[in-house]
This record gives C-alpha cells, structure tokens and sequence, in this order.
C-alpha cells in the first residue's frame, strides 16, 4: 500500500508537511509499512491536502486533511478505502472536477512523484523526445504545426510557426528560452507543470532544441517560485544522468542542455524581449521588434520563447500524434486549455477542458460560484491586462477568437472572480497603478499615461468635473492603446475601458458618495 501527501507549494501552504510527519509517525506507531509518496498536486486547490490512498481497485481521496484527522483517519480505516468518513472524497479519478476535465498536458499531475524518472517514465514520460529523436527538425516541426498548438503564455501565436522561423534562420548557436515568469494575476498552471511534473518541461524544451537545432536552452524562472528551482534543479540533474539532457541524448549524437534562471521579481519580465534582457544580465527593458527574437533573440541569436504550458503540450503531441491533440476544440483554437480559477471562488483550482466550454460552465460547474455565498459580479480573465466581463459575456466560449471579438483576452487562462461587493471603479483605478508601479519606463503612453490615469480615475471618483475627465480617460485610453510599445501599456486600458462600459454606475455611485 503507497499513500500519497502532496508536495506543492499550495498543498505545503495548507499544512501537507505536517500531515505527512504525523502520517509516518503513527504508521510507525502501529507497525504498518507502507511507503508514504509525496506527489504532487491534482490541483483541486481547495481539497488541499488531498491524502490519497492506493487501494486493489484504484487510488481513494481524502481531504482537506489536517494533522488533528490523521490519527482519526487511520482509526476509521483510511487504509482500507473507508469512503465513510467525512473526509472521504471516493475514488480520486472520479471526483467530478477531475472527470469532468480533459486532461492532456496535465495528465499525469497529482498521479506521479514528481522527481522520479522511473514514474515518468511508466506514465509515458520521455516518449515525446524518443519519438523526436528519430526525426528530422522539419519533421517535428510538421508534427506541431499540424497541432494548431498556439502560444500558451498569452499571445496565442502559432508555435510550429514560431519555430518554423527558428529552423530557417542560420547561425552557430541557437536558443531555447522557457517563459517561466509566471507573473499574471491568479495564475499557477506553470508552477504546478514545474513543481509536480517537471520532466515533462524539460522534455518538451529537448524537443523544440530538436527542432530547430538549438542545443541550449534556458528556464527564466521568477524569483517567487522557490520550490519550483529546487525540483527543476534536481531534475535537470538526475535527466543529465539518465542521458535526457546533455551531450549525445540517449546515444543519438544530439545535444541538449538545460539550466535555470532566476528572475528579480518584475512583471514586465515576463514580456519575451525584457526577459531576454534580463537573462543576459541587464535591466528588463523591453526590446524593439522587429527583430523578432526568433531572428535575433538571446546574445543576438535566433531564440524560441515559449510559455511554459506551450512547451510542456509538445510531449504528448510527439508522443501521441498531432491529430489526437488537433481533434480537442474549438475553431482555430485546438487542444486544451489551461484554466485557473481563483479569487472569490469556491473551488479554485487547475481546469484543464478542450477550448469552446462556456466561461459560465467553468464558473458555476467547475468553480461552484463564489466563496462568499454572494452573486457573481464580474470576472477577470487574462490577467491584470484582461477585460472585465460582466454577466452578459459569461456565455462566451472559451475560444481565442470569440474573446478578441469583445475585446477580451484568455491570456495565460487566469480567471479571477469577484462578487457583489466589488467596486469597479476602484479595479479600474487599480489597473492603472498596477502599470505604473510595473512599467519598465521606455515608452511615453505607458510610463506617463499609468500616472496620469490614476489621477483622472481619482478625479471621477472625487467627482472633480466629471464628464471632461471621463473623456479625458477615454482619450488616454486610445492613446496607450495606440502607442505603447508593448502589451503592458498596450492593455492596460482593457480592464479600465471595460470597467467604464459594464459598470458605469460603479463609477457614478463613487461619484455620489455611496460607495
Ligand atoms: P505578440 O503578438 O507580439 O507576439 C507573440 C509571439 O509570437 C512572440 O513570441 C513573437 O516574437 C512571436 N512572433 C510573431 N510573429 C512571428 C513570426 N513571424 N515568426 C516567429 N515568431 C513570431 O505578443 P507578445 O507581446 O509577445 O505577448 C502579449 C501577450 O502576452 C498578451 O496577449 C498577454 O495575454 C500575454 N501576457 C502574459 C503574461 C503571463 O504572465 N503569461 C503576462 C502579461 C501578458
Ligand atoms: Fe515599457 Fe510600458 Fe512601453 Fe512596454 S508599454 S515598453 S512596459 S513603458
């Protein structure tokens, strides 16, 4: 019998530690061998930590478990599959979050430790790269063109194309860059890739330097994620040694290697050419383009630069076959997405469905509506440069096309959840200064504009000539659109202008006083 404590960093936060200190502990106190594994998480973030069980007919959930129930667990039986017991949750795979769900990217998380290869590779870890291996770079590229796999980071820019581009462009030496600075508001899909299954990172980053014959790679990590750096640390290391990373992978006369960089903890580093600056021990300023940085990129040469997520879907579309990933979603929009439900919600945690759900479904089905108890209000998807979207748009597929048709972005699949007692205007003025504290300071719209929009947003809310500062925020608006030179100045307005068509009288009843 193995039973499983979750060691990520949500689980560790909820107590996990503790649990599987008292779990071993009072299985040593009644002579019980068993093997306590810490896995990573499922990603039900509210069931944390979710102790799990292996049993003859599959693995049994309980949870939240806190060190005072372990004692009462064992008692009732927790060993035996007790489903009886309160905490009980029945058979793991059939909680209805996870069966609900279409798992690719994140199929093995929660189910395997994280740092054995050996798991991995019993749950088809490493066949991306083996089945790369005997491929030719065009060939590969082919494979995920044909995925329709786009940009998980935010953009949505096609990734076989991206590194079409990479493959065409001669030179010595070439990159490739892990975007892990995970810096959107509510987001943690990245961290759980990193933290729970980092082999699956690590393989996806061998095989884009298959590709487009890049033989070095970089994760740029920001700094916040601790445990992440000490898992992908040891992971790297123990892949060096089973011949996934280094030279002459697994004997083919191909070499990738593979090491992390830690951030300093701004946003805008997380924009692919102020990472870039960053990585090669400068000031995050974000760069000009063209050139591309799959032309020019790190030290001058041709760069991938990929979201974690888009990296970590390549082993499964190597292994499996562009088709089966094609064949989930929604118009150009194929494959799943990764969704993170947070702030005012009941149950937060990682949805991964095919593209093309409701964000409604996702919220009321997956979500189970807001931890208050109150009326939804508003929902921010896309991070702190995302719209806000009132009831209206709730029935929006989660589709990239469908969002930009309101002016809305999914981003990086972050969605935050707000009730009744949200105040619009203050969100509104909170975008504002979120880019003027974020700025990297290069261009005017931003730099200035951030500043001067929470002036104005201030005056509207003191009700200091009110109807020439509403167009005034208008007009910055387009101008920051219009002008900045990347998407942080660029989309900033989003959350402010769709704060101001929603809810108006959010911005009124400040006006009023009654708020
Ligand atoms: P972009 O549209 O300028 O570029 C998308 C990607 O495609 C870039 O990597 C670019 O270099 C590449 N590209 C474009 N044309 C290409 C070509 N012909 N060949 C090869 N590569 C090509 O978007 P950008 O500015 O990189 O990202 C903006 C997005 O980032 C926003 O939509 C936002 O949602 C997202 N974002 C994500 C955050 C996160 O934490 N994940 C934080 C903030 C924003
Ligand atoms: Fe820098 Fe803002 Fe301009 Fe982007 S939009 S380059 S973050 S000043």
């Amino acid at each position: 019998i193995r039973i499983f404590v979750p060691r990520d960093t949500t689980a560790l936060s909820l107590g996990a530690d503790a649990v599987a200190n008292r779990l071993e502990k009072e299985l040593a106190a009644r002579s019980q061998s068993i093997s306590l594994v810490r896995n990573g998480s499922r990603g039900l973030a509210w069931l944390e930590p979710l102790v799990e069980v292996e049993t003859p007919i599959g693995r049994f959930a309980y949870g939240p478990v806190t060190v005072n129930d372990v004692s009462a667990l064992l008692d009732s039986g927790l060993l035996e599959g007790n489903v009886s017991h309160p905490l009980a949750l029945g058979p793991t795979e059939e909680i209805d979050y996870l069966a609900r769900q279409q798992r690719l990217t994140f199929a093995r998380i929660g189910i395997t430790d994280p740092l054995s290869i050996e798991d991995y590779c019993a749950h088809s870890g490493f066949c991306g790269l083996e089945a790369a291996l005997q491929r030719e770079p065009q060939d590969i590229v082919e494979e995920v063109k044909a995925s329709g796999l786009r940009g998980r980071g935010g953009a949505a820019f096609p990734t076989g194309i991206k590194w079409q581009t990479v493959l065409d462009t001669p030179a010595d030496q070439k990159y490739i860059v892990c975007n892990a600075d995970e810096g959107d508001s509510g987001t943690f899909a990245d961290r759980l890739v990193m933290e729970c299954d980092p082999y699956m990172l690590i393989e996806g980053m061998a095989i884009a330097g298959l590709a487009v014959q890049a033989t070095q790679g970089y994760i740029y990590l920001r700094s916040e994620y601790p445990l992440a750096k000490e898992v992908l640390d040891e992971a790297i290391a123990r892949a060096e040694q089973a011949g996934y990373l280094g030279d002459n992978l697994r004997g083919s006369g191909r070499d990738f290697h593979l090491e992390v960089r830690l951030g300093a903890g701004a946003y805008i580093c997380g924009e692919e050419t102020s990472l870039l600056e960053s990585l090669e021990g400068k000031r995050g300023l974000v760069r000009f383009k063209p050139p591309l940085p799959a032309i020019e990129g790190l030290f001058g040469r041709p760069t991938v630069v990929n979201n974690v997520l888009s990296l970590a879907a390549v082993p499964f579309i190597l292994a499996e076959g562009a088709e089966a990933y094609a064949t989930h979603g929604m118009g150009r929009s194929r494959g799943t997405l990764a969704l993170q439900l947070a702030g005012n919600v009941k149950h937060g945690g990682l949805v991964e469905l095919a593209f093309g759900t409701t964000l409604r479904t996702l919220m009321e089905t997956f979500g189970g509506g807001t931890l208050s108890g109150k009326p939804l209000r508003a929902v921010q998807v896309g991070g702190p440069l995302g719209a806000y979207l009132p009831e209206s748009q709730w029935d929006l597929p989660l589709d990239y096309e469908a969002f930009a048709a309101e002016s809305a972005v999914l981003g990086h699949g972050g969605v935050v959840m707000f009730d009744e007692s949200v105040d619009m205007a203050e969100q509104a003025r909170f975008s504002m200064e979120f880019c003027k504290v974020e700025s990297c300071g290069k261009c005017t719209p931003c730099r200035i504009g951030s500043t001067r929009g929470v002036e104005v947003i201030d005056r509207i809310r003191a009700n200091q000539n009110r109807e020439a500062n509403l167009a005034l925020l208008h007009d910055l608006c387009e101008t920051m659109v219009d002008g900045s030179l990347c998407a942080m100045g660029g989309m900033t307005p989003f959350p402010v202008q769709s704060a101001l068509a929603h809810f108006p009288d959010d911005f009124q009843r400040t006006a009023n006083g009654d708020n």
